[in-house]
């Protein structure tokens, strides 16, 4: 008799933003007269940037040329792309990190998720935040890492909860964890770390010799000179932490997809007697066996990012996004309610202090926006809704008047 992975029964039915798109699928055949603008997941509007689309289509000229022509190309990236990644993102700003600690693949969700297969399953203890991009809890309760979920939390989780209390900034536990999940720019709450409260977490994880798994797809987005991009800006996190990095958000690649995440050569986990293995070796076992790597042309537009033309283009999108920010910023808050995020993160993290689906729906409903409801990012997020700056700026500026009369109504 054929078996499933009962751990799959633990979780919601749904993956939250399957259930929103259920719920404005639902609404618009209800209200076909009534278009509906989307803040909701986080997922860009505007074109690649003018030097990604001439090397997406050079690209594609190589692949129809049987002297150009690619086939397979090596699983971890080509090192053209690589290298530049680890020459402008890490060289460029102190950080020791190698073109051959670089693995390129198609997508951050991916690796998020993918990479506590590497790690044991049994008495592994993870911190992981609360609220939170739900793919890091549920691929743990995938995997069987967690018990049954018990008014809203997995038992066997450290959550680390983010509040209006403590800034959105979660404190170290005050237990030993041995696989921790970190955000900065946060998603959702747009919340960003100092280099102070980063190294405070790379001595937490020496101290216990656990591993911090450190997502910083929303980089692109920091404004303010002092905020780390990458947590190797922190001396000695190349011993204990793995970062992942997408294009999804820089250059809008949500379509296009590419990321890569970065596993340090130094960086180490433990056997069941104690010997140290080296993580990177694991994570290439893994790549190579389950992964053939990004398309040639995809990989090509990737690389343009990094040129002179292609970083000034990335700058614009991002500035182009961090207007709407602003604006959505400015509404709220003249709406009465408090929020943090837009100012280093595409995502506004408003305070409304109501249930939050009952808000998304009213939203939906009255102002044809979507948003996306704090609670399905955690039991922190409940009371909380989160608004993404992507989109164009004709359709901000009308969801922040929709909004505005749907509230004051
Ligand atoms: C989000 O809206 O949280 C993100 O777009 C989801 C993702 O990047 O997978």
């Amino acid at each position: 008799m054929i078996r499933i992975n009962e751990n799959y029964l633990k979780l919601k039915a749904s993956y939250l933003f399957s259930d929103i798109a259920k719920r404005v699928t639902a609404y618009t055949q209800a209200n076909p007269d009534k278009p509906v603008i989307r803040l909701g997941i986080g997922d860009v509007t505007e074109p690649l940037p003018q030097a990604c689309i001439e090397a997406f289509h050079a690209g594609v000229d190589e692949m129809a040329n049987r002297a150009t022509f690619k086939g397979y190309g090596p699983e971890q990236g080509y090192a053209f792309l690589r290298e530049a990644i680890a020459a402008n993102d890490y060289a460029a700003r102190g950080c020791p990190i190698a073109a051959d600690e670089v693995f390129v693949s198609d997508g951050s969700k991916c690796d998020c998720g993918n990479i506590q297969e590497i790690f044991a399953t049994e008495g592994l203890k993870l911190a992981i935040p609360d609220p939170v991009y739900p793919v890091y809890v549920d691929t743990n309760v995938m995997a069987g890492r967690t018990g049954a979920n018990l008014d809203g939390r997995y038992a066997g989780i450290t959550y680390l909860d983010s509040t209006p209390a403590n800034g959105y900034v979660p404190a170290i536990p005050a237990v030993a964890t041995d696989l921790i999940y970190l955000c900065f720019p946060n998603n959702p709450t747009g919340a960003v770390a100092t280099k102070e409260q980063l190294a405070a977490w790379v001595a937490y994880a020496k101290a216990n010799k656990a591993i911090i798994l450190f997502d910083s797809a929303y980089e692109a987005y920091i404004t303010d000179p002092t905020i780390p991009h990458s947590i190797y800006e922190i001396p000695g996190a190349d011993e204990v932490a793995i970062e992942f990095r997408s294009f999804s958000k820089t250059a809008g690649f949500t379509g296009t997809r590419c990321a890569y995440t970065v596993v340090p050569k130094k960086l180490v986990a433990y056997d069941v007697a104690g010997n140290a293995h080296p993580v990177h070796a694991l994570w290439n076992r893994r790549h190579t066996t389950k992964f053939n790597g990004v398309s040639y042309p995809v990989q090509k537009a990737a690389a343009a990012i990094y040129t002179e033309a292609g970083k000034a283009q990335v700058k614009e999108k991002i500035a182009y996004y961090l207007a709407n920010a602003a604006l959505i910023r400015k509404a709220v808050t003249d709406l009465g309610f408090s929020c943090i995020g837009g100012d280093n993160a595409p995502y506004i993290w408003i305070n409304t202090g109501t249930d939050s689906w009952a808000f998304f729906d009213k939203l939906l409903n009255e102002a044809q926006v979507v948003c996306t409801p704090g609670a399905g990012f955690g039991k922190c997020g409940e009371g909380h809704v989160r608004i993404s700056a992507f989109n164009s700026r004709e359709n901000v500026e009308k969801a922040l008047a929709r909004i505005a009369a749907a509230l004051k109504a």
